[in-house]
């Protein structure tokens, strides 16, 4: 059986969930926190780029999933404006580990959202040779643009 798009997006989606884990367990300013942050900040824009291409991009235009994708979308900007925020905030400074909190905190929000309310949804709108072929679509864009 082929990887579906709710297969390909759930695996990306545990790598973004143990980063997040590891970046709010890091100290001051450390190769560790630095390593982490930028390998977290690389895998989310790579996963919200193909997500929009290969799972929003056919949803949005379906009455039952227009809503849940432009919120989708939304927090995927709210989600950039905390990696800047973080960028712009000095590694060594204690305000630094709350705004880290903060994306994590928010990127588990989404995943969870995504996972137990567009997926049920999207389910009814994609048939299973569409769910394949998105699925395959998706993960040939994550490896050509994944720094490993
Ligand atoms: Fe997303
Ligand atoms: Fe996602």
């Amino acid at each position: 059986m082929k990887n579906t798009i709710f297969k390909t997006l759930r695996d990306d989606h545990e790598i973004q969930r143990t980063l997040a884990d590891k970046l709010i367990d890091t100290e001051g300013k450390s190769d560790e926190r630095d390593l982490i942050f930028r390998k977290l900040k690389h895998e989310l824009a790579i996963h919200a780029d193909a997500e929009e291409r290969f799972f929003y991009k056919p949803l949005i235009d379906a009455d039952l999933t227009q809503g849940k994708s432009r919120h989708g979308i939304a927090e995927h900007h709210e989600m950039d404006e905390l990696v800047e925020k973080l960028e712009e905030t000095d590694m060594s400074s204690p305000q630094w580990l709350p705004i880290a909190k903060e994306l994590a905190h928010k990127i588990n929000h989404h995943l969870d959202e995504e996972e137990h309310e567009i997926f049920q949804l999207a389910g009814k709108i994609l048939d299973t040779a569409k769910q394949e072929d998105l699925g395959g679509a998706y993960l040939e864009y994550i490896e050509e643009h994944r720094i490993a």
